[in-house]
């Protein structure tokens, strides 16, 4: 096992999942996998592993903000020899085309954070998605009759910020949405040489003030996981 996962070797999938929320992986395991395995509970993180249409397929929930998701993230891949990790997520849209129920695939991701600077000793890294994920999910997606964004995006540090216009600088320059973790993902994929995609469907408005309610997430939800897992 790892510090943060209670696995064995072979126990985890090459492709992994990653929902924010523990118990939406346990969702996704009890609604889209077969033959589930739990194979961590520790600090309630559930990682479970099934099958897809056959494919051996993890999901692994991995907290919210980048520390959580970079600890998953680094142990997946180094300890437990991960080459696809997939965040599958929700956001804030930016702009007014992106709406509720959308779907948005994170070519790259800008941060308000200083982790990468700390890394690059204050020079700024550019963190971006697989171009082959990239292309599969769009793919996929038009297929499903969705025309998805695709762009930039914010991983914020700040959920409630203190400034309530804060977006409109980011949304100036064309990003799309506000989420909390694939600058880390990206940040870590670039590092070990690995694959990975972040796709959210938009769960609320900056623009708008609107949210999604409860029962529309879940449709949303559904074609999310459909992209994920056909190009997992
Ligand atoms: N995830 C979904 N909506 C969000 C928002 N408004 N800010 C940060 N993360 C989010």
């Amino acid at each position: 096992m790892s510090v943060h996962i209670g696995a064995k070797q072979g126990d985890i999938a090459e492709t992994v999942l990653m929902p924010g929320d523990p118990l939406r992986a346990k969702y996704i395991a009890d609604n889209f996998l077969e033959d589930v395995v739990c194979y961590n509970k520790v600090r309630g993180m559930y990682g479970y592993t099934g099958t897809y249409k056959g494919k051996r397929v993890s999901v692994q929930g991995s907290g919210m903000g980048l520390p959580s998701l970079s600890i998953y993230a680094h142990e997946l891949v180094n300890e437990f020899m991960v080459k696809k990790l997939i965040r599958v997520g929700s956001c804030g849209s930016f702009q007014p085309e992106v709406e509720l129920r959308d779907i948005v695939i994170a070519q790259a991701a800008s941060t308000n954070s200083s982790i990468n600077k700390n890394r690059f000793k204050g020079m700024d890294f550019a963190p971006v998605g697989s171009f082959d994920l990239i292309m599969g999910a769009v793919a996929k997606a038009m297929d499903m009759g969705i025309n998805p964004h695709v762009g930039n995006i914010l991983s914020s540090d700040v959920f409630y910020d203190d400034e309530p216009e804060f977006w409109k600088q980011w949304a100036k320059y064309g990003v799309l949405a506000v989420e909390m973790e694939t600058t880390a993902l990206y940040t870590i994929a670039a590092k070990f040489g690995v694959q990975a995609l972040t796709i959210l469907t938009v769960s609320d408005s900056l623009v708008t003030q609107q949210g999604l309610p409860a029962e529309d997430r879940e449709k949303t939800f559904t074609q999310m996981m459909e992209i994920a897992l056909e190009i997992a």
